[in-house]
């Protein structure tokens, strides 16, 4: 049973917590993790301006994904941040360059699933991952979200991400927050979620 966990992050946020779904759905037995980036889009110097450099070299080693190797994927996870409440263009491009799996319908009875990050608390964590799920259903994937019995979601003794449709994490105005341990437990449940479902499927 194959896990991709698929994602694209900027300041390192979202890849701290795709470590964190990947070790989730690690804990099923069966399960075979495979950990992707998408390819970046934006130029070196916007990216400098952007003061990404450094933080992106921290994951420069976790390979990049092709479109054709999710046709072995049993579920895919996949990882954006939040731009303008919608994914990241470098996720668009990626799904954008799946049409044949689409005309192949290779996608098709898979398991999907989305976790995000954005700056501020209501800035468009839920839209985010919505949105994404449009691109998931046109593919014919199943989606699968953060249950409830992920009850981190509950809390309110501390400011939070995760909700019924994904993990997330708040970053901070300036990207100064790190995922929480709630967040964090909330990206493993997510993995170890996802994975089940997917064990299942397979059986
Ligand atoms: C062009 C752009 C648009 C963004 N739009 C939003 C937004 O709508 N809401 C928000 O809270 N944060 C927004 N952000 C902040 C990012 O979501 C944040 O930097 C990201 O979640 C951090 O994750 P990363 O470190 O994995 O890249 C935006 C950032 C950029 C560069």
């Amino acid at each position: 049973m194959k896990i991709y966990v698929v994602y694209y992050s900027m300041y390192g946020h979202i890849h701290r917590m795709a470590q964190a779904v990947a070790a989730g759905a690690n804990e099923v037995r069966g399960a075979e993790v495979i950990v992707r980036r998408v390819p970046e889009t934006l130029s070196p110097e916007i990216l400098k301006e952007m003061k990404a450099l450094d933080a992106q070299g921290e994951f420069s080693n976790i390979p990049l994904c092709t479109v054709g190797e999710l046709e072995s994927a049993d579920a895919v996870i996949f990882g954006t941040p939040t731009r303008f409440g919608n994914m990241c263009g470098q996720m668009r491009q990626f799904l954008d360059a799946t049409g044949q799996l689409w005309i192949k319908g290779a996608l098709v009875g898979k398991v999907g699933s989305v976790f995000t990050s954005s700056n501020t608390q209501h800035g468009g964590q839920e839209t985010t991952i919505i949105s994404f799920y449009f691109t998931l259903l046109h593919q014919g994937m199943i989606i699968a979200g953060l249950p409830y019995a992920f009850q981190g979601q509950m809390r309110t003794d501390e400011i939070t991400g995760c909700s019924p449709y994904g993990a997330s994490t708040i970053a901070g105005a300036q990207g100064e927050r790190m995922p929480s341990e709630n967040e964090l437990a909330g990206a493993r449940f997510q993995g170890r979620h996802v994975a089940t479902i997917a064990s299942k499927l397979v059986r």
